[in-house]
């Protein structure tokens, strides 16, 4: 399959994503008019957005039970990527609280379409994933998550299924324990291939209506096993991904496999000519509240949030379209994305990667 092929995949996955929402009555008038709404200010350049965010990313927590190459060191410290602190000091962890989470979710019930539990922790390590999901279940908010799927024991795929689960992402890089762990240092490809046919079976079992994607993380060093795990991901109903995998600290780590690697291609455009979607449609908020334009964001230190959610206190609404949100949408309008160093190099088109 080729890199188009898999974006062809994203826009029937998009419309599957839809249909199942509309099938389990998660989608509303004022969520298509917020939606729509998020859509025109952005493509009229509007500087004022919708009420509210279309889609709302929360790190719930950013730990991990696997430490990939690319993400975190061999320690689990993650990487960060503000070249301008080259490296010095690690992402600060921390947990949301689940009371911040669902004051958030409570605010946007209505408004928003989708709601990401995971920026860039795995979201099983968080205890309350499970309370978290249900909740936006109950008030009819769609839910999204991706796993390294190392925690899928029946146990949880069962609570995730009851939790009432939309959309379910497993992101692998190998179908080999050697070449799975070349990034997925931690983790174990046979016991993962075990998890998705527990997945598999449960969600049938129980006529789950749960969108599953096994998202293959594709390297020139891991192509020659992408075939199985297309053939193992048709045969158990799910819908198979492949996406460019990241190439940050390979070339330490593994200079050898490195040197085949090709570079991302670049975007048709200069990409500080494309105004980005995510400042008019997207709101992302960090483990201790901070509200960032996108999930880039939690990965650089020393960036400043638009605002900082407090539990009783903060409004999603006024956030949304106060006066930071409004100055950040303003630089995207008149500098593009040399604006911001984060965004000066940034080749991110549309939010469908999230999918
Ligand atoms: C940082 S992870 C956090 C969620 C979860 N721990 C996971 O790995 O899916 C967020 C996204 O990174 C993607 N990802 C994982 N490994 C990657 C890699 N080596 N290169 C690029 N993206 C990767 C996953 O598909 C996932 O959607
Ligand atoms: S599993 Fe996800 S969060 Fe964990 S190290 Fe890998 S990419 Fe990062
Ligand atoms: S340009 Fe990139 S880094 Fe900047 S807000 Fe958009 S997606 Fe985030």
């Amino acid at each position: 399959m080729t890199i188009s092929g898999s974006k062809n995949r994203y826009i029937l996955l998009r419309m599957k994503i839809a249909l199942s929402m509309l099938l389990k009555g998660k989608v509303s008038f004022k969520k298509i008019k917020n939606a729509a709404h998020c859509w025109f200010a952005q493509k009229f350049r509007f500087a004022k957005a919708s009420a509210f965010p279309f889609m709302i990313n929360f790190e719930l927590w950013n730990e991990c039970n696997a430490q990939c190459t690319f993400c975190r060191t061999e320690d689990g410290d993650i990487y960060d990527l503000n070249p301008a602190n080259k490296g010095k000091t690690p992402i600060q962890k921390g947990k949301m609280s689940l009371d911040m989470y669902k004051e958030i979710i409570e605010q946007s019930k209505d408004h928003v379409l989708i709601a990401v539990l995971y920026v860039n922790g795995e979201p099983l390590m968080y205890t309350d994933l499970y309370k978290a999901l249900e909740y936006a279940s109950e008030r009819k908010v769609a839910t999204l998550i991706s796993t390294n799927g190392e925690l899928l024991t029946e146990k949880n795929i069962q609570k995730l299924l009851d939790s009432g689960l939309d959309f379910i992402k497993i992101a692998i890089s190998g179908f080999s324990q050697d070449i799975f762990t070349v990034q997925h240092r931690g983790c174990n490809i046979e016991k993962i291939k075990q998890n998705l046919k527990n997945l598999a079976r449960l969600r049938d079992e129980g006529d789950h209506k749960i969108l599953v994607m096994l998202d293959y993380i594709y390297y020139e060093y891991n192509a020659h096993e992408y075939q199985s795990a297309l053939e193992l991901g048709q045969e158990l109903g799910f819908i198979v991904s492949r996406r460019p995998g990241n190439l940050n600290k390979l070339s330490e780590e593994h200079p050898d496999l490195a040197v085949h690697e090709k570079p991302q291609e670049d975007p048709p455009q200069l990409p500080v000519k494309n105004l980005c979607d995510w400042p008019w449609k997207v709101m992302t908020v960090n483990w201790d509240g901070g509200v960032y334009p996108c999930c880039d964001y939690v990965v650089w230190n020393d960036q400043e949030p638009n605002a900082t959610f407090e539990v009783g206190k903060s409004n999603v609404k006024e956030i949304w379209n106060g006066a930071a949100v409004i100055d950040n949408r303003t630089v995207h309008l008149t500098e593009g994305r040399g604006g911001f160093d984060i965004c000066s190099k940034c080749t991110r088109v549309g939010t469908a990667f999230k999918f």
